[in-house]
């Protein structure tokens, strides 16, 4: 990459690593996280390439002021805070770091799975002030359970492995054919709506598209059994978080990584964070110290191959 001259925007937070390896191969590097879409808008024109994460709102005006942009990169997996056919119509190339947050994000989805069935929000509160509350509220065993694992990619795999080995039947559904590949695992592939109707546990696992935005709503949630529990870390928007709101005291509960505006915003949302049933965690499924430095490496590898292939274009 030697005699490459190319700045670099980073505008949200990422690991120093990035930050020092691009240095070392020669890049200009701007690191300014947090940065307001006006000041942004203002300066992308100076920049060939911008490192993100899930904050930065990567719109068709951000493309269209970032008049040198050959490369977004995205330090983690969800694409849908850029907007990619945009750039792409602009032979900008896209690129990101998909395999890094897996286990991380699995495992995220079991600690809340576990901790709404158990309560732990609840007695870990009640600890907190000083009360020891004891048998204070009912759990719920999940062995034995049944686990529906909406989208079956790498996460949704990863997850159903786990819930597998505590014992709980596996029911998957994905808008590709997972048949073969989930019978593989013992689990068993189904129409979403069959999925819904019959799971105990529901897990979501799909990337946010104009066909899933609000997947989870009115009509839907009307499908899933009472004293059910249905857990997110996938994107917040997926779910219509009204329609839940209506249907929380009928379920067994609700663990949230993500929700439509994070931080919440409307009252509404304020009403599902604060719930006695809701064990909610500010979108941290990738935020481990092992799926942090594996990102550096996947993000690294791929933006320099990107890189190399747009020079040489
Ligand atoms: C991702 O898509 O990589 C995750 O949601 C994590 C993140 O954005 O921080």
């Amino acid at each position: 990459l030697s005699g490459i001259k190319m700045n670099v925007l980073i505008t949200d937070n990422v690991n120093d690593r990035v930050i020092k390896s691009l240095k070392e191969y020669g890049f200009e590097v701007e690191y300014k996280p947090g940065i307001s879409k006006d000041e942004l808008l203002g300066i992308i024109g100076k920049y060939d390439i911008m490192i993100v994460r899930s904050r930065t709102k990567v719109t068709a005006e951000v493309i269209d002021a970032g008049k040198k942009l050959k490369i977004i990169a995205r330090a983690g997996v969800g694409l849908d805070n850029i907007d990619v056919n945009h750039a792409m119509n602009r032979g900008i190339a896209i690129v990101n770091s998909p395999r890094s947050a897996t286990y991380s994000a699995a495992e995220l989805t079991i600690g809340l799975m576990i901790g709404v069935a158990r309560r732990i929000n609840l007695y870990n509160a009640d600890i907190r002030n000083g009360k020891w509350s004891k048998g204070a509220y009912e759990g719920m065993e999940l062995r034995g359970k049944t686990m529906g694992i909406v989208g079956f990619g790498r996460i949704g795999k990863a997850v159903a492995e786990v819930g597998k080995a505590m014992g709980m039947k596996i029911n998957v559904t994905d808008v590709i054919d997972v048949e073969e590949e989930a019978s593989a695992m013992g689990a068993q592939f189904m129409d979403i709506r069959d999925l819904l109707a019959s799971s105990d546990v529901i897990t979501i696992h799909v990337s946010l598209t104009k066909d899933t935005y609000h997947m989870i709503n009115g009509n839907t949630l009307r499908l899933i059994k009472d004293n059910s529990i249905i857990v997110n870390t996938s994107r917040g928007e997926v779910i219509d978080s009204k329609a839940l709101l209506d249907h929380l005291d009928r379920l067994w509960g609700v663990g949230l990584d993500v929700l439509e505006h994070e931080p919440p915003r409307d009252e509404w949302e304020q009403k599902i964070t604060t719930h006695p049933k809701v064990l909610m965690t500010p979108h941290i499924g990738a935020e481990t110290r092992e799926a942090q430095d594996r990102i550096v490496d996947e993000l690294l590898g791929n933006l320099l191959e990107t890189v190399k292939r747009v020079v040489t274009k």
